[in-house]
């Protein structure tokens, strides 16, 4: 979860060096570096490539910048054709290479035994970006063409489904050895709606990447969405769930999932090293010993984290294994 973001000196020092953060996604020397900073610091079990869910709306031909402090801007949605058009013609793929070609790099340099996650977000998710042009907090527009406009927010979901497919399925080919999808925005949704544009696009993505990776591990994250959750147990023996952390994990433990992973509070790492152990521990004991978990974070860090406070949640987890 945004493991190597900015709370980490290293990685401030080479986006400053890069120009700016697409350009360090765009360069696959930097996104290895930036992957490997966080292994090098902590030795996780696991480590996510470096880049962004927007890299997909980017590809698909829409204009995108992160202004300083002020998160991601997209430009005017592109027609649905012409965004078409550029998925079916591999020209989506080639604005995507250097993921790609990151994920080999990163492959090649990381131990044998830490697992590599690729990553894209959910049509969703990302469908709100592109319809807002940047980050919402009520998703009116969004909300406005999926219950008023359906024909066409049915079209573009559909695009975005074969898109990310697309994009996961390129990432596991070039040496990912999972894939988690982030909607992160799933928990906007009414149950009807979490069904309709978070469980059933998720669930058709899964179905896509079957075709050709039949074991590959997926992981789900719809985030504050559990209705979605309820829905997609059960659907693929190699699915896990990420569970945000307003969210139950112990009965999140007790779906059809392979693992589950979370769910600390990111938050909770701004505190000192006993609370810190105490939030780990206390999230530790939600899940059963011979059920699967994934410790993770149950969303992404703080900026303002001390890097020492991740070292106090590794110790707090290894001192139990
Ligand atoms: O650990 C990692 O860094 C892995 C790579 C990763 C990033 N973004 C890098 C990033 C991953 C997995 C993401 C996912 C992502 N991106 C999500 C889903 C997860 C979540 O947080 O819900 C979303 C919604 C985005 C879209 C996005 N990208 C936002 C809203 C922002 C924040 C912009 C801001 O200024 O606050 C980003 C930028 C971003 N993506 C950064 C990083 C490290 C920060 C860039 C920087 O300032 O250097």
């Amino acid at each position: 979860m945004r493991q190597a973001g900015r709370y980490l000196p290293e990685y401030r020092d080479l986006r400053q060096q890069a120009g700016g953060f697409l350009d360090l996604c765009d360069n696959p020397d930097f996104a290895t570096e930036v992957t490997l900073q966080p292994i090098r610091r902590y030795g996780f079990d696991g480590s996510i490539l470096f880049s962004d869910i927007l890299t997909i709306p980017r590809a698909l031909g829409q204009d995108l910048a992160f202004a300083a402090g002020e998160g991601p801007v997209l430009g005017a949605l592109p027609d649905l054709a012409a965004m078409t058009d550029r998925l079916n013609s591999g020209e989506m793929a080639g604005v995507l290479h250097p993921a790609y070609g990151a994920v080999s790099q990163i492959r090649s340099e990381l131990p044998d035994a830490t697992t590599l996650i690729g990553f894209a977000g959910a049509p969703w998710t990302l469908a709100t970006y592109m319809i807002e042009g940047g980050s919402s907090k009520a998703y009116a527009a969004t909300k406005a063409m999926a219950y008023g406009a359906p024909e066409r927010f049915s079209a573009l979901m559909a695009l975005l489904v074969a898109s990310v497919a697309q994009h996961l399925v390129a990432q596991i080919r070039a040496g990912a050895d999972a894939v988690m999808i982030f909607d992160s925005w799933a928990g906007s949704l009414d149950r009807d709606a979490q069904l309709a544009w978070s469980a059933a696009p998720l669930r058709a993505i899964v179905e896509r990447i079957r075709q050709s990776e039949p074991q590959t591990p997926i992981i789900l994250f719809p985030r504050k969405a559990m209705f979605a959750a309820r829905a997609l147990a059960g659907i693929d023996p190699h699915v896990t769930l990420q569970v945000d952390y307003a969210n139950d994990l112990k009965a999140a433990a007790s779906l059809d999932f392979a693992a589950v992973q979370g769910n600390l509070d990111p938050g909770r790492l701004l505190s000192g090293q006993a609370e810190v152990a105490e939030a780990t521990r206390s999230v530790l004991a939600q899940v059963d010993r011979d059920r699967s978990h994934v410790f993770n974070l149950g969303h992404g860090i703080f900026k303002e984290t001390d890097p020492d406070a991740v070292h106090w949640v590794l110790d707090a987890i290894r001192s139990q294994a």
